[in-house]
């Protein structure tokens, strides 16, 4: 665990540095997002959050309190990995909906954008795709500023009209929305379908900052530390289960860390492990099923039901089981499976220890509140507990933290990021 924080530690001051950030794995994206909320942000906005399998639409109203309305809309398949153009005219086509249906039209409401995927930022309204990530591959968007692509998309419509003021990463929102209220929180975390983190940082030690260095002299780092790994840092804990994952993804070779953690993979690491278990005769008396064989059978949600069994108690295990074609797991296999979960997602949870205490090594306060969200951190039983144990380990004496639960980052983060942008622009 040492030995990785150390390495990762490493990555990030390569990432900060003007010399070493074209060679470090973890890039460090300056966000523009200079502020954070002071809780008294007002008013009515707008976010849209592409960041996985879904795509949101939220009209948000801060005041006292924050209320929000919704709308879910699927992402498919073959347009995650379609041409470019065809995935803006999606989101497009969603948002007018939304306004449509909501009766919003009147008012041109300022817009945040959650867009969760590594973005080199050229401004709070510019953002471009180094590399897609969690599966998406779309065409003619990596090295295009995102912003541009979607405004692009509303003028082909021409039905609406926007005031998109900020585009911002999932990890930026949770920050944004957990330091609405609590004062102490510098870092936010995303632990979902990807793993992610960002953080408040000193402008003096950002040295590819080129903007102003006016007051206030920090702005939030977005780390995109999933790629930490891609350079070999990682290899001396990979095992042959992450080998094949990585080899089978859409992006082999990269998002490394992200593989040994996140939602996307920690089910399938699962899988293989079983399946090798099987094939050597420990499990299910040696006998497989054709679902198991399948890629991306066992899902990762899974591995969250097994672990919330009561010890000595496999009712979710076993339901997880038949529907995986297993009838008559005995006890043995139940708890054999469980403990292959256990090792997952704890695993999992450690790694990600490492990272928050590498970030709060760094920003060396006493009192730091850590943002997180995802549905990996979420829904897991003993994710929580796990990543405070090991932290704990992990930071300098003297240092103390909490992990916080921050609700829909993605929306009210966006919209708190608007607000502080348009308080600031008025400011100027
Ligand atoms: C992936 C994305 C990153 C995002 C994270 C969590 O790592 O590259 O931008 O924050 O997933 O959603």
């Amino acid at each position: 665990m040492r030995e990785v924080c150390d390495r990762m530690e490493e990555e990030i001051n390569k990432g900060l540095g003007k010399d070493t950030n074209s060679e470090a794995t973890i890039k460090c994206f300056p966000t523009y997002v200079r502020d954070l909320p002071n809780g008294k942000e007002n008013g009515r906005f707008l976010a849209l959050d592409l960041g996985g399998t879904h795509f949101r639409v939220l009209f948000i109203e801060l005041g006292d309190k924050c209320s929000m309305d919704k709308r879910i809309y699927a992402v498919p398949q073959p347009i995650m990995v379609g041409p470019g153009d065809r995935l803006f005219d999606h989101l497009a086509e969603c948002l007018a909906s939304f306004i449509k249906e909501r009766e919003l039209g009147d008012e041109i409401l300022p817009l945040g954008f959650t867009f969760s995927f590594p973005c080199k930022q050229e401004g709070l309204t510019k953002a471009r795709l180094v590399c897609w990530t969690k599966g998406f591959q779309c065409s003619g968007v990596e090295g295009n500023d995102v912003v541009e692509l979607f405004n692009q998309a509303i003028s082909r419509r021409g039905d609406i009209k926007i005031n998109l003021c900020a585009v911002l990463n999932d990890t930026t929102g949770t920050l944004m929305s957990c330091a609405w209220k609590n004062h102490n929180c510098r870092i936010g975390l995303i632990v979902g379908t990807g793993t992610n983190a960002c953080y408040m940082e000193k402008l003096e030690k950002v040295e590819l900052w080129d903007e102003d260095r006016d007051d206030p002299p920090q702005v939030i780092i977005n780390t995109e530390w999933g790629a930490f790994g891609d350079a070999g840092c990682l290899d001396f804990i990979r095992t042959e289960y992450d080998n094949n994952i990585d080899r089978e993804s859409i992006n082999p070779g990269r998002q490394l860390y992200e593989k040994m953690i996140s939602g996307m993979y920690m089910g399938e690491i699962a899988r293989q492990v079983l399946v090798h278990l099987v094939s050597q005769g420990l499990l299910f008396g040696g006998y497989t099923s054709d679902i198991l064989l399948e890629k991306g059978s066992f899902f990762s949600k899974y591995i969250s039901k097994i672990e919330s069994d009561k010890v000595g108690d496999y009712n979710n295990c076993r339901n997880i089981l038949e529907e995986l074609g297993f009838n008559d797991a005995t006890d043995a296999d139940c708890a054999n499976v469980r403990y292959v979960c256990t090792c997952v997602s704890r695993r999992a949870a450690y790694l990600v220890a490492a990272g928050v205490a590498v970030l709060l090594n760094h920003i060396n306060e006493e009192n730091v509140t850590v943002a997180v969200d995802g549905s990996v951190y979420r829904f897991h039983p003993h994710f929580h507990n796990l990543m405070v144990e090991q932290i704990s380990h992990l930071i300098k004496p003297g240092i103390k933290f909490d992990l916080m639960l921050s609700e829909d980052g993605s929306g009210r983060g966006a919209a708190l990021v608007a607000a502080v942008a348009t308080r600031i622009a008025a400011k100027r």
